[in-house]
């Protein structure tokens, strides 16, 4: 039976069920399919979703704004410059105001705090399109991907080699949400943040996934199916990417770390990719990348989210 999501924030994956996860995917699949099919889909007609963004966006901007319009709603951007969030008046103030003009509120913030607080003023559903902290549209889009490519998600391995961010923190609550085992391959100082680790581990015991934490990128890519990089400076982090660079130059996805992966191996990027950095062009443009896609899913994965909580 579905479960009813309708008002529900999606600000981690960890505040999920497994069927909520298992539902959104599942809605995803659906909504991608008709899509394709043509079928008019006004799921939001009357709909308004305003996006709060304190940093840029591609991929999140547009397939946000563009699902609302598939679904037969609208949109509303709300860059940097225009309500300043945490600049020119309490969040709270914004997340109680906003909440009596759109039925949904979709944030881009700096800090998960700000989220949090915009979460708990707004009495609509508030959505994280990025945090300092996590990254769950992403993942939700990097699930289906995996799904789609690999036709299911339990007993797979995926290997995550870089920094330990808000994207890899998503990750390692995705993963364990669906019966994954995640193996992260991060420089020393930049693992994954403890707490992140133990609500993840905590819940990977429940459906027997397993989760590691290791330095060796090599040892993470043995007989993995999936292969996750990101950036290794990330937004807001800009200060630290010389040092960064030095770090992370052993943790590049290139054809030799890829010898060592499975043979049907698939390569995941959140993009934007920084080629000659954390990804080679070769890997990146290769038969084993999945990149683009993965950026599609963006869009039915969050057409799927928006259909059920607001
Ligand atoms: N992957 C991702 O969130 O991309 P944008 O920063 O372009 O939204
Ligand atoms: N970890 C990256 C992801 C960008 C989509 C960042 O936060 O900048």
């Amino acid at each position: 039976m579905a479960i009813d999501m309708k008002g529900k924030n999606l600000v981690s994956i960890n505040d999920l069920s497994r069927e909520e996860v298992n539902q959104i995917l599942e809605t995803a699949e659906i909504i991608k399919l008709r899509h394709y099919s043509h079928e008019e889909q006004p799921l939001l007609k009357g709909k308004v979703l305003g996006m709060i963004f304190q940093k840029p966006s591609l991929r999140t901007r547009v397939s946000f704004e563009t699902g609302m319009i598939q679904l037969g709603g609208q949109a509303i951007y709300l860059g940097p410059d225009d309500i300043k969030l945490g600049k020119r008046e309490a969040t709270k103030d914004i997340g109680r105001v906003l909440s009596r003009y759109v039925s949904g509120i979709m944030a881009r913030t700096f800090s998960h705090e700000i989220m949090l607080e915009l979460a708990k003023y707004s009495s609509v559903p508030v959505i994280n399109g990025l945090s300092e902290l996590l990254h769950p549209c992403q993942v939700l889009g990097d699930l289906l991907t995996i799904k789609e490519k690999k036709g299911r998600l339990s007993n797979l391995k995926l290997a995550y080699i870089g920094d330990g961010n808000n994207v890899a923190h998503s990750l390692l609550f995705g993963a364990v949400k669906v019966g994954m085992d995640i193996v992260l391959a991060v420089p020393p100082g930049y693992e994954p943040k403890e707490e992140i680790i133990n609500l993840a581990k905590e819940d990977a015991k429940k459906i027997n996934s397993r989760i590691e934490i290791i330095h060796d990128p090599g040892e993470a890519v043995d007989g993995a199916d999936a292969i996750y990089t990101d950036v290794w400076t990330s937004m807001g982090f800009e200060k630290e990417s010389e040092v960064r660079k030095d770090a992370f130059k052993p943790y590049q996805i290139n054809q030799n770390l890829l010898n060592r992966a499975k043979d049907d191996v698939i390569i995941l990027h959140c993009l934007p990719a920084h080629r000659g950095e954390e990804i080679t062009d070769e890997v990146i443009d290769g038969p084993h990348s999945v990149v683009i896609d993965q950026a599609e899913n963006r869009l039915h994965a969050q057409k799927s989210v928006l259909a059920l909580l607001l």
